[in-house]
């Protein structure tokens, strides 16, 4: 790969200030010298993830991953290195030095992907106002959408041939490898290039830069698949992105509607409800509630009424709370989905339903009496039984009385005996979070190390690497005294040797040192890794003399003929042959 030069990335590196970059994914709050927020890459309600404006990097101490904007910008948008580059390069104005021919093909084909994307959805709204085949425009409107929300959506039909948009594609100069890689068409066994949706009503899906990214595609009638996704493809993947964001986040309302798919999405916005997205085709990912939580201060899961919506909602209810978003449900009655709702109902009535969803507690509760008579006595006290552990889930007891007096009025059950049922459930639910953390950390420990796996191997010596590498980090200006006082050969791990060869190499090249500098050398993971280093160290000055006894440290076992004072026969064994072939 052609190295971008150091003195660009350091111009990018000071374009983009990191606490900015992050303050458009996160709620960021100033602690002292230093940035605090909920880590956008894991679901978190308290803040772990740490912004250190003065290095301009960045460290989450719960999932460990870290890195500078460029970093920031790849775990963000799942792009490579260069791409990320390129984007921070964008949103500042920078002009991109020139790149390798690999890195300009990959990002080549993007802007391509993008392209095609756009001219097919030209093309399929083409050839749903003006073609000759007039049905997909009469599903439209039987579907009773509005001339002006087909335009919004540019929704499209692709009519029943098998090379219509192939050989658009073509005239306009695109080849079909290229048409394959968008996934607007396939190739057959025998190599011949086709239309993917053929006889369906279109759905573009567009980006909150507003690219098109994919076409979701209906069938006119019965037939199944019912609906054809776009695969996921070099612009687009189906788990990270939802239909509609890009209304729904200029939506004046802060509450977001979360309906199930695409034509329920447009009626409802058709209805005046500009905060309405869908899923694409899946079940929503911990990434897409995530991002809803970006954009929302609550959400209503509007699915169908039918078992499916049903258990749909419950998994949606488990993601949202991982993100803590409030969340409400719709019950809707006399109508199996939103879209069937406004018709039969108009959009008046849809408004209260949102207005009286319950909230994700009356809901599960509700479900609690699911099968049971509560009006015998072994009904109702299952139903409490099951009620206690719904209640216990709730972390604000004010909210949790609110729940407890709720329940006493309807069942008769006091409400200061139902209070200590709760207590104990939210006593012993703790119990059992607290072994559970401890297991998992025992459990860390035990596992690989896949990024530095000699570090369990000599954990002393890891150890005072690690002091040197964050001495090193914060005194970059030393790094000659560090360099004459500790040859890298003494260093008992690659991955920490080579972290310190490479910074001592950009401090002799460039003078000086950061993190930003890394980038080309090392992977993302990595990167996290080196900057959990300085994360760790960060409020503790490592002072000259740490150096010198980690310096000795090193040095020390260099020297040792036995090198670890916990060896194994067999590394014993292993050693003394060593020896022996070398006489
Ligand atoms: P629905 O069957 O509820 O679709 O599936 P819908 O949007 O209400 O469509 P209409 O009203 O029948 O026209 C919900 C979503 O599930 C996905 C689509 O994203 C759809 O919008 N789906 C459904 C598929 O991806 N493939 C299918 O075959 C069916
Ligand atoms: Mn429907």
């Amino acid at each position: 790969m052609a190295k971008l030069p150091e003195e660009f990335i350091q111009q990018l590196r000071d374009a983009n200030d990191i606490v900015e970059l992050f303050r458009s994914y996160a709620d960021v709050k100033k602690r002292g010298r230093t940035y605090v927020c909920c880590c956008p890459f894991h679901s978190e309600k308290t803040p772990s993830c740490t912004i250190y404006p003065e290095s301009q990097s960045f460290y989450c101490f719960g999932c460990g991953v870290g890195g500078d904007a460029i970093n920031f910008v790849r775990k963000m948008d799942n792009v490579g290195y260069i791409d990320a580059v390129q984007i921070l390069a964008q949103r500042v104005g920078l002009q991109m030095p020139a790149r390798s021919p690999e890195e300009q093909r990959t990002s080549d084909l993007r802007r391509r992907c993008l392209e095609m994307n756009r001219e097919a959805a030209n093309f399929y709204y083409l050839q749903l106002v003006k073609g000759r085949d007039k049905r997909g425009l009469a599903y439209f409107s039987q579907r009773k959408l509005s001339p002006a929300t087909i335009r919004k959506y540019g929704l499209g039909f692709a009519p029943d041939e098998w090379h219509l948009l192939r050989d658009h594609l073509r005239s306009k100069g695109y080849y079909e490898d290229e048409m394959v890689t968008a996934g607007l068409c396939r190739r057959s066994e025998k190599g011949a290039v086709y239309d993917y949706f053929r006889n369906r009503v279109m759905f573009p899906i567009v980006d909150l830069r507003g690219s098109v990214i994919a076409f979701g595609g209906r069938v006119l009638d019965d037939s199944k698949p019912k609906y054809l996704n776009t695969n996921d493809t070099p612009v687009f993947n189906k788990g990270r992105n939802l239909f509609s964001l890009n209304f729904a986040k200029n939506a004046a309302s802060t509450t977001f509607l979360l309906a199930e798919g695409y034509m329920d999405v447009i009626s409802i916005n058709q209805a005046g409800f500009e905060n309405v997205v869908a899923t694409l085709g899946t079940a929503i990912t911990p990434e897409q509630a995530r991002l809803i939580a970006q954009y929302a201060k609550e959400v209503v899961i509007s699915y169908d009424s039918d078992g499916a919506g049903q258990a749909a909602t419950q998994r949606a209810l488990g993601h949202f709370a991982d993100v803590g978003l409030p969340t409400r449900i719709l019950k809707m009655e006399g109508a199996k989905d939103p879209d069937e709702f406004i018709k039969k109902f108009g959009p008046e009535r849809f408004r209260m339903l949102i207005e009286h969803a319950d909230d994700a507690t009356l809901f599960q509760l509700t479900k609690c009496k699911n099968g049971l008579d509560v009006d015998t006595e072994i009904g109702k006290t299952e139903y409490l039984r099951r009620a206690v552990k719904v209640l216990a889930e709730i972390s604000n007891p004010l909210q949790r009385e609110v729940y407890i007096s709720k329940i006493s009025h309807d069942t008769g059950v006091r409400a200061e005996t139902l209070q200590l049922q709760v207590d104990g459930a939210v006593r012993s639910k703790k119990r059992s979070a607290e072994r559970m953390q401890f297991r998992a950390i025992e459990a860390q420990s035990l596992q690989r190390d896949e990024i530095n796996p000699e570090a369990q191997k000599y954990p002393k010596e890891s150890k005072a690497e690690l002091e040197i590498l964050a001495y090193l980090i914060q005194h970059p200006e030393d790094y000659e005294m560090i360099w004459e006082l500790i040859p890298p050969e003494h260093f008992k791990t690659e991955f920490h040797r080579r972290v310190y060869m490479t910074i001592c190499q950009k401090c002799h090249d460039m003078g000086n040192f950061s993190i930003s500098l890394l980038g080309e050398e090392f992977t993302p993971d990595e990167i996290s890794r080196i900057i959990g280093i300085t994360a760790k160290f960060h409020d503790s000055d490592i002072n000259r003399d740490t150096l010198q006894d980690c310096a000795k440290l090193l040095q020390d076992a260099q020297n040792r003929i036995i090198p670890s004072a916990e060896m194994s026969d067999d590394d014993l064994r292993r050693l003394l042959n060593d020896k022996k072939q070398k006489k």
